[in-house]
């Protein structure tokens, strides 16, 4: 066990505190988003130019599509389908079977790393929130740091996403007794209930809810200005063009 860091047991509990089997449902969550459109759709739609086109709707994707239209003409591109009314993806006692699905219309693609690691990637809009363990935790600082972004406005913009898809969970006895074993095995300090990423242990954040039902990125669209955001679904890009002129015509 001396050989395990402190950081490798912090990943442990993180994974570990989201499995955490639930009877609840809570099908009044789902939010009031912009239309969710079919790629095959595009054909009718009139000419019309944008700002900015973004490929894939993932948990990167989304709220950056949402923001952006706040300002400017927004495209949003995702290869796969819609994440709502899927219970696979919807209900955490479905996790398993979600990332294990190999069916062609799976939210979830097998795929094995070039080093050869056994993994998994999001085909869906919502991305790898709605395959996930669902941690949510703060950024590292010094990560924020190392990116050159305003740290101050990092902060400000973290409970933007908290508001709308993170909770804290309840922890199941099995749950307490690992806190108390990691906290016995020396991996201390205990920070208690934080958003933060701290050294020691802690219970963090989770996109699941009370009733166990996953929000994603994909609610984060519910913050998009609809008169700026187009979203396709089933829309794969193929290939970019870049057109660069370089001077004036
Ligand atoms: C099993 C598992 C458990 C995890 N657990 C956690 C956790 O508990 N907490 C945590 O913070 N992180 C966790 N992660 C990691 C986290 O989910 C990812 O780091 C994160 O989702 C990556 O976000 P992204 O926006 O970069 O990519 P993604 O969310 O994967 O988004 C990429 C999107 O682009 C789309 N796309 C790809 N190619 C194309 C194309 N050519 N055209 C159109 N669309 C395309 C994809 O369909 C996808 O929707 C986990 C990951 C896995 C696999
Ligand atoms: C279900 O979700 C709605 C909207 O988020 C919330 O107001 C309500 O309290 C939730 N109900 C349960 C049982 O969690
Ligand atoms: C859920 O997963 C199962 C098992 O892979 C699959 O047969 C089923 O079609 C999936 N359901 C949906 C709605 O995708
Ligand atoms: C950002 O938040 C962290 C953790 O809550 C805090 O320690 C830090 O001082 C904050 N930074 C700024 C610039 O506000």
């Amino acid at each position: 066990m001396g050989l395990i860091s402190g950081r490798v047991f912090f990943k442990i509990l993180a994974f570990l505190c989201f499995i955490r089997l639930s009877q609840g449902r809570n099908h009044s969550a789902t939010p009031d988003l912009p239309p969710l459109r079919k790629a095959s759709s595009f054909s009718k739609i009139q000419h019309e130019a944008y700002d900015y086109i973004i490929v894939g709707g993932g948990t990167a994707g989304c709220p950056l599509a949402a923001t952006l239209s706040k300002k400017y003409k927004v495209l949003l591109l995702e290869r796969g389908g819609s994440p709502y009314g899927n219970h696979n993806i919807s209900y955490l006692e479905n996790f398993h079977i979600c990332l294990t699905d190999e069916s062609k219309n799976s939210p979830s693609q097998g795929f094995i790393s070039t080093d050869g690691v056994i993994n998994s990637r999001a085909k869906v809009l919502g991305g790898g929130t709605c395959i996930n363990a669902g941690f949510y935790s703060r950024a590292n600082r010094r990560f924020v740091k190392d990116a050159g972004w305003d740290e101050e406005l990092v902060n400000q913009s973290y409970p933007w996403v908290e508001e709308r898809i993170v909770y804290w969970p309840k922890i199941a006895p099995w749950q307490a007794a690992l806190r108390d074993g990691l906290l016995e095995a020396g991996v201390s300090p205990y920070n208690g209930y934080t958003y933060d990423h701290l050294f020691g242990t802690k219970v963090g954040g989770t996109i699941f809810d009370e009733a166990g039902y996953r929000h994603t990125a994909a609610d984060l669209l519910a913050a998009a200005n609809p008169d700026n955001l187009r979203v396709l679904l089933h829309a794969s890009v193929n290939k970019v063009i870049f057109k660069t002129r370089h001077g004036k015509r």
